[in-house]
């Protein structure tokens, strides 16, 4: 069984980056820039935002976070983005989430430039992928493709399962699977047999948030098995693949943590500098 280390794959993309902004550098005399808003003070959201200042800095993006009280008024950030719309020096806008409830969270993604939307939560760039256009992709079902196309570089015909439809990850996980030619299933609470779906699939992406949802037995001998999850249990840290059984089977298998979730932020770089780029043209 191969162990995907994403760290590793994580830290490989991010030496190319490294490589390439030094190259645009050269190229623009200027750098592409992230811009993250953090409202409020959930210590999970802090340490998401500091992750992601520092890896920005380390492949030489410029990077700035924007920080709020849980109390600030929707006006004020929606006047915020407006004047990092129009900032040339920011190529990236990302607005952590969750935000307060008296914040509309559409409102806010929508209000982002599609340009500068590093998300890929605008409604703009989730037509665009679905119509399989050139678009920002969310940075998590992005790191999730690029670790199974290392194992898997042609995935014509492969019979894909994606647990869970959220738009964070269910959904444009899907359209990236499908711009690969597999065969995609989407499934989710109302799946009536979600083994029996699983038990087809060459390639399985859990992103549910169920703790050990997908056991041994649901996974086919030599399938490539990706799990999204990040579940807090009695037991520690647990992901949405029950890691110990499908082991036994699957022919790849990301772990919990050190899987998916440093290739979330690799991403997030990636499409920082890819948005720098297009507006260069
Ligand atoms: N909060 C947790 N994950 C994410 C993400 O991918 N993007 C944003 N903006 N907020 C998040």
């Amino acid at each position: 069984m191969i162990l995907i280390d994403g760290k590793k794959a994580a830290a490989e993309l991010r030496e190319e980056l490294r490589q390439e902004v030094s190259e645009l550098k050269s190229k623009y005399s200027k750098v592409p820039g992230l811009t993250v808003i953090l409202i409020g003070d959930l210590a999970p959201s802090q340490i998401y935002v500091r992750n992601k200042e520092k890896s920005a800095k380390e492949v030489g993006l410029k990077s700035e976070v924007i920080k709020y009280p849980d109390s600030v008024q929707e006006k004020t950030v929606l006047e915020k983005i407006q004047e990092l719309n129009g900032d040339e020096n920011v190529s990236g806008i990302l607005v952590q989430l969750p935000l307060p409830k008296h914040i509309d969270k559409q409102k806010v993604i929508e209000t982002i430039d599609p340009s500068k939307d590093v998300d890929g939560f605008h409604p703009m760039n989730v037509g665009n992928l679905s119509s399989g256009y050139e678009s920002s992709v969310p940075c998590t079902p992005l790191g999730c493709y690029l670790l199974i196309k290392k194992i898997e570089p042609n995935l014509n015909g492969k019979k894909a399962v994606v647990v869970g439809r959220s738009n964070l990850n269910g959904k444009p996980m899907t359209q990236l699977l499908l711009k690969e030619n597999c065969t995609v299933t989407i499934t989710h609470s109302k799946t009536k047999d979600l083994k029996a779906e699983c038990l087809e699939a060459d390639i399985i992406v859990a992103a549910v948030g169920i703790p050990e949802l997908v056991r041994g037995d649901w996974v086919k001998k030599d399938a490539i098995v990706i799990d999204v999850g990040i579940n807090k249990t009695d037991k520690g840290l647990v992901g949405d693949v029950h890691f110990e059984e499908v082991s036994k089977n699957a022919k790849a298998l990301t772990p919990v943590p050190g899987g998916v979730g440093p290739m979330t932020i690799a991403c997030l770089l990636k499409n920082t500098i890819d948005c720098f780029k297009r507006s260069q043209i």
